[in-house]
Formats: C-alpha cells, structure tokens, sequence
C-alpha cells in the first residue's frame, strides 16, 4: 500500500512523463516544419519513450494498491530559436526531470517505502542515459554550428533512432 503523500507524488510524476512526451511531440513538429525529418523522428521516439515512463509509473501505483489520479498537463512550448535552442532547452528539461526523480526518492526515504525506492532506481540510471544522449547531440551540434551540411548529416543519423520498450525482467 502507498501512504498518500507517496500516491500523490507518483501521480504528479505521471503528469511530468506525459507533459514531457508532449513537449517532445511539439519539439518533432517544429524540426518537421523546418525541415529536419531526421531530428523529428529522433523526437518522435523520444515522446514515445516519455509516454513508456508515464505508463511505468501509472502501472506501479496501480500494482501497489494506489490511486491513479490523471492531472491537467500544461501546454508546451512550440517555438525556438534554432536546433541548438532546441536541444539546450531539452537538456534543462531533462535535467528538471532528474531533479524531480531524485525529489521522488527522498519522499520514498521518508515514507520508508523500500519497494518505491527500488522502483524509482530504474529512473534515476534513465535519467543518467537521458542526460548523456542529449549532451552528445548538443556536443556535435556545437561542433558543426548547428547548421550547413553538418546539420544535413547529423539529421540523417539522428534519423536512425527507434523506440523499442525495454522487455520487462522475469
Ligand atoms: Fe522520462 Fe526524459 O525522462
């Protein structure tokens, strides 16, 4: 059983993982719109995989005998400066998502909920994975100006990316 004040942690969380996946669905439209089909899929898979945490921790608190409570999700941005606004603005979000699974820990630590605190540690290695994905984008962004035939070449590459759901362990 989740005490409350966990439940309503959780729920919130659910809230960020789907504002994310809608941020990131905005940030796919914009690159489409521009130009950048390649940087649009990588962000099309990055809001999939947003929705796939969502869903983990709608799933979690459901398991624990807890209520789902779905919360209003704010309307994102849908405007940028360029691709490299882009992916800083990306990096501080994640970061801010980092900042909120590690709050969620500290609530667990409080609550004594060992088994929320175990769950909570597949995001807090996700979020280390997030981070590093974005920053090596925004380091060849960086070194190509974000612009030109570098641009043209690293949209391709980031063109390639595909969401596959983790398989869950036995
Ligand atoms: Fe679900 Fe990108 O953190």
């Amino acid at each position: 059983m989740l005490t409350k004040k966990m439940n309503e942690a959780l729920n919130e969380q659910v809230k960020w993982e789907l504002y994310s996946s809608y941020l990131y669905l905005s940030m796919a439209a914009w690159c489409a719109d521009i130009g950048l089909g390649g940087v649009a899929r990588w962000m099309r898979a990055q809001a999939q995989e947003e929705d796939f945490h969502g869903k983990k921790f709608y799933d979690y608190i459901l398991e624990r005998g807890g209520k789902v409570r779905l919360l209003a999700i704010d309307q994102p941005p849908h405007e940028w400066k360029d691709v490299i606004d882009l992916f800083e603005e990306t990096l501080k979000h994640e970061r801010a998502v980092t900042a909120r699974i590690n709050a969620l820990v500290d609530v667990a630590m409080e609550e004594r909920d060992h088994a929320t605190n175990i769950f909570l540690q597949w995001f807090v290695s996700e979020q280390v994975e997030e981070e590093d994905n974005v920053n090596d984008v925004l380091a060849k962004l960086r070194l190509i100006g974000g612009r030109g035939e570098g641009l043209f070449y690293l949209d391709k590459e980031l063109g390639m990316r595909v969401f596959t759901p983790p398989v869950p362990a036995e």
